[in-house]
């Protein structure tokens, strides 16, 4: 119970079900077995083009949304990056340890250059750096995200282990927890993941009302039944019915699925419903916190106090090790 679990999410648009199976899930999950420390990341949000208003509300209905799945603030610290000081510090100390070749190989910085093609900023080059201060502030040891994460997490423990090595042992080897469904994929474009930056038709947000989940799932696109079945499109609906339906049917569509003899309408539909109804309570206690401001921000800023102290203690250190103090 003495081990320290943490992990970090972005206020940039509304968390989805890729979110929720990849890692929500598991930070809910794990707040019985560890030490739990959950980070609404707004320092990282700012590598992207938000608006204040977007990074002020969208942090807001964030913490609203967390709360609402589970997380519960007596267990965990649930706090803002940018309410501790420390983050950015431990994070330009690690920039002068951090090889540029290993930024370099970071495939989601690669996508967002490509996109960008020559207006990407050095946030975005960096952002790897501000994760690995993020996790090592806390000494964190295990860190529940989802597959697209694992790269950050290699390049985090490649900078715990550079510091230990210039100056001495001082943090430990950083642990992915991974859920079981690592990858959830776009409804739209079942080639890529599940993502708020592919726009709402790519997703099912934790907030989409009944509506709007029979739309979606409605028009998600399926593979034909001679493709390949492993990855298309209806894969990935299965995937999400192995995690919402019934256990019993879903070993039916799974079975009718390999004799290529599964309809996609009548999973569609089901699946529809499933999803309503594992929504419906949430969308409950969203509904009551988005009506108790106060009380959600007076849980981030004792979340903040919690997490000032622990972030003091640790930097404290490390500024006495590299000759600071
Ligand atoms: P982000 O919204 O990018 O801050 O991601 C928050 C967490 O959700 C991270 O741990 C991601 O790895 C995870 N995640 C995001 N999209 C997906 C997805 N499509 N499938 C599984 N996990 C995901
Ligand atoms: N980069 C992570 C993402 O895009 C978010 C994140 C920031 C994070 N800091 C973290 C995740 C620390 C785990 C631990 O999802």
């Amino acid at each position: 119970m003495n081990k320290i679990l943490l992990s970090g999410i972005k206020p940039t648009g509304e968390p989805h079900l890729g979110n929720y199976l990849g890692a929500l899930k598991n930070w809910v999950a794990l707040q019985t077995s560890y030490r739990t420390i959950y980070s609404i990341v707004d320092l990282h949000a700012l590598t992207i083009n938000i608006t204040p208003e977007e990074l002020e509300h969208g942090t807001f209905d964030l913490a609203v949304d967390l709360l609402a799945l589970g997380i519960d603030p007596k267990r965990s610290i649930l706090f803002k990056q940018s309410d501790v000081v420390g983050h950015t510090e431990l994070a330009w100390i690690f920039s002068c340890l951090t090889p540029v070749s290993e930024l370099e190989r970071m495939t989601q910085y690669k996508d967002m250059a490509k996109e960008k093609r020559g207006t990407s900023n050095a946030g975005l080059f960096n952002y790897p750096i501000l994760q690995a201060a993020d996790i090592l502030l806390y000494k964190a040891e295990y860190v529940p995200v989802g597959e697209d994460q694992l790269q950050h997490l290699e390049l985090s423990r490649v900078i715990a282990r550079k510091f230990n090595q210039r100056y001495k042992q001082f943090f430990t080897e950083i642990k992915p927890v991974l859920s079981e469904t690592v990858r959830v994929m776009s409804l739209h474009d079942p080639n890529k993941k599940m993502s708020k930056s592919l726009g709402p038709k790519s997703y099912i947000a934790l907030r989409d009302k009944p509506d709007i989940v029979r739309q979606k799932i409605a028009k998600a696109v399926t593979d034909s039944l001679e493709g390949d079945t492993t990855l298309g499109g209806g894969h990935n609906l299965l995937t999400l019915f192995k995690n919402f339906g019934p256990s019993q049917r879903y070993e039916e569509f799974e079975r009718q699925h390999a004799l290529k003899k599964l309809s996609y309408a009548e999973l569609k539909r089901e699946l529809a419903e499933a999803l309503i109804a594992f929504l419906a309570p949430i969308q409950e206690r969203q509904a009551y916190f988005e009506k108790h401001p106060a009380e959600v921000q007076g849980y981030l800023a004792q979340g903040a106090k919690r997490a000032q102290a622990i972030a003091d203690k640790t930097l404290e250190e490390v500024r006495k090790i590299i000759g600071l103090s």
